[in-house]
């Protein structure tokens, strides 16, 4: 008897959901977010590093003046570029987004969908503005193309921005979105679709997307090469659309780069259309 009492006293307190559950651990902590391109980045950044740190070591103990200045100045190359990518998959990207996200002077009450959320850097952002409205987050969580990636470790992040009330994340891929039509309001999707190898099934990722929108939705992708995106956007029956290259923070260690922002609007009726 005394178990069966314990037990359900255990249980009352036992958080019931995953809400429950990372709450208890959040106390006040922050979103944690991996890193872009997993963690063989990090294996590649490092391993660089260290063979150069060797080189320089020593031709210098040699006393190679010249090959120790190259591998020095290579050396210093690379914590750049790391510096660059670190930069631009953390605050580059929320910098980004926050100005995107600004610009639509969201009302708050909207439904937002975020294609290829991973750990949701850019679904909090938009959490965040819309206090009565969701946020909705979609993935087939691929590790190698961000660390740590989960739907647990998503929802985890909900709870630690304290918007969990509001979001709600899915196992789909985005050539199969698991929502009716006409869903959402506004839907993003920072540098997924690429992962789409083939052309056909990157064109039906976007169809998809566009199938979720509600007439008048609005649509908001960056992405490496996202200005091939505007023919089958207007295939789909988009309109206003509007391709903008990124600034410096999205070098990703590589001066020069540039990802790309692409904007489009779905019709509000069939005259808007024309
Ligand atoms: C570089 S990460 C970016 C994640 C997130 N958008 C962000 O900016 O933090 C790319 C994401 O695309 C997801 N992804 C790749 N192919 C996908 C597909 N076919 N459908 C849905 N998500 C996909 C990966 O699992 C990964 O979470």
């Amino acid at each position: 008897m005394t178990v069966t009492e314990d037990t359900n006293e255990m249980s009352a307190q036992r958080p019931t959901s995953w809400r429950d559950r990372h709450r208890q651990r959040a106390s006040g902590r922050r979103g944690k977010y991996g890193v872009d391109g997993g963690s063989i980045t990090l294996f590649v950044y490092g391993g660089a590093l260290s063979a150069l740190a060797v080189t320089l070591f020593r031709q210098s103990r040699r006393g190679h003046g010249v090959r120790a200045l190259l591998a020095g100045s290579a050396a210093l190359a690379v914590v750049g570029s790391a510096v660059s990518y670190f930069y631009s998959t953390g605050p580059g990207k929320r910098s980004i987004w926050t100005e995107v996200l600004d610009e639509l002077s969201l009302g708050g009450d909207e439904d937002v969908l975020d294609v290829g959320c991973g750990r949701g850097a850019v679904l909090m952002l938009a959490a965040q503005r819309i206090p009565r409205g969701r946020a909705v987050g979609v993935d087939v969580w691929r590790r190698i193309d961000q660390s740590g990636n989960s739907l647990a470790a998503t929802e985890r992040n909900a709870v630690l921005e304290g918007v969990d009330d509001r979001v709600d994340v899915y196992d789909g891929d985005a050539r199969e979105l698991p929502f009716r039509g006409g869903s959402f309001d506004l839907v993003m999707s920072n540098l997924t679709l690429h992962n789409i190898r083939d052309a056909d099934e990157r064109k039906e990722a976007l169809d998809e997307v566009v199938r979720v929108l509600r007439p008048g939705g609005r649509l908001r992708i960056v992405d490496l090469h996202a200005e091939g995106y505007v023919g089958p956007l207007q295939d789909a029956g988009c309109v206003d659309i509007e391709v903008r290259r990124l600034d410096w923070r999205t070098w990703c260690g590589m001066p020069g780069h540039h990802l790309v922002l692409v904007e489009a609007r779905t019709p509000h009726t069939e005259d808007d259309a024309r």
